[in-house]
């Protein structure tokens, strides 16, 4: 187990393009490995490479449903559908901020997993936009860019608990 540490906002690295993946070997798959501890213990859903400062295109996402946890390497979205919903969004590398952000709702992805086959993934809702969410850290971009302007909430742990 390895956590890496998450890079934060202000960090410019955020802003940058992540590098396509020529092959996952075992670098990617430890990377992979280190990126779900990292994101499990702080309770993230959604984790991109670029947040533990590497620059390749990879997200790992984890929904905590038992079946919803995927490895997106080099992942492409495909398609964009349906309406635009407003969701609640957060992000691990800017902490205790959310906000509300349109995207669609329905989403195909085409991606290589671990083992570096083939994956198609037609999602919907949460994972819907956990993967536009993530798949924007790989073109250097982040959520409150996309924030509907006004709805920035900050919340900390110790409001939680009140
Ligand atoms: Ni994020």
């Amino acid at each position: 187990m390895a956590i890496r540490n998450i890079r934060m906002e202000g960090d410019p690295i955020l802003s940058k393009v992540s590098k396509e993946v020529e092959e996952v070997d075992d670098k990617i798959k430890q990377l992979v490995e280190d990126m779900f501890d990292t994101m499990h213990k702080a309770d993230g859903l959604g984790l991109a490479a670029v947040q533990v400062g590497i620059l390749k295109r990879v997200v790992v996402i984890d929904l905590y449903d038992g079946t919803s946890k995927f490895v997106l390497i080099n992942p492409v979205i495909t398609k964009l559908e349906g309406e635009k919903v407003e969701f609640d969004e957060g992000c691990l590398s800017f902490p205790n901020q959310f906000v509300k952000v349109e995207r669609y709702n329905n989403v195909t992805v085409e991606a290589l997993d671990v083992d570096g086959k083939k994956i198609k993934i037609e999602a919907t809702d949460i994972l819907a936009q956990c993967i536009q969410h993530e798949c924007d850290h790989l073109e250097g971009h982040v959520f409150k860019e996309k924030m509907i302007p006004g709805t920035l909430e900050i919340i900390t742990p110790e409001d939680i608990k009140k």
